[in-house]
């Protein structure tokens, strides 16, 4: 499977993603500028944050509570496309998923 990271400078980064990886996991393992992934993906940094393109956000769902209130602490300004990539797990339904690095 795959995702699509881009990066603020436009440039495109795309990984070969396992189900059940998260995009933070994939983006660390694949040295994606500007996602660090401090927690370790237990919704304690947010430090994975992204925005996921138009066309991906029904698909990528909705964050949780928890979720929710981490996004109130990024960095970068929250959008309502805002999500922690550890929270976004590879599977079918988001296979080929694009989603923006923030600049921070
Ligand atoms: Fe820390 Fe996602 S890796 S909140």
């Amino acid at each position: 499977m795959k995702a699509t990271w881009i990066l603020p400078d436009g440039r495109e980064i795309a990984l070969e993603v396992k189900p059940g990886l998260s995009l933070m996991e994939a983006a660390v393992a694949g040295n994606v500028p500007g996602i660090i992934g401090e927690c370790g993906g237990t919704m304690s940094c947010a430090t994975c944050h992204v925005y996921v393109e138009e066309g991906w956000q029904d698909a990528a769902g909705t964050p949780s509570d928890f979720e929710e209130a981490m996004l109130d602490a990024t960095d970068a300004p929250r959008l309502g496309c805002s999500r922690l990539s550890c929270q976004l797990e590879m599977a079918p339904q988001i296979d080929g998923i694009v989603v923006r690095v923030p600049a921070v």
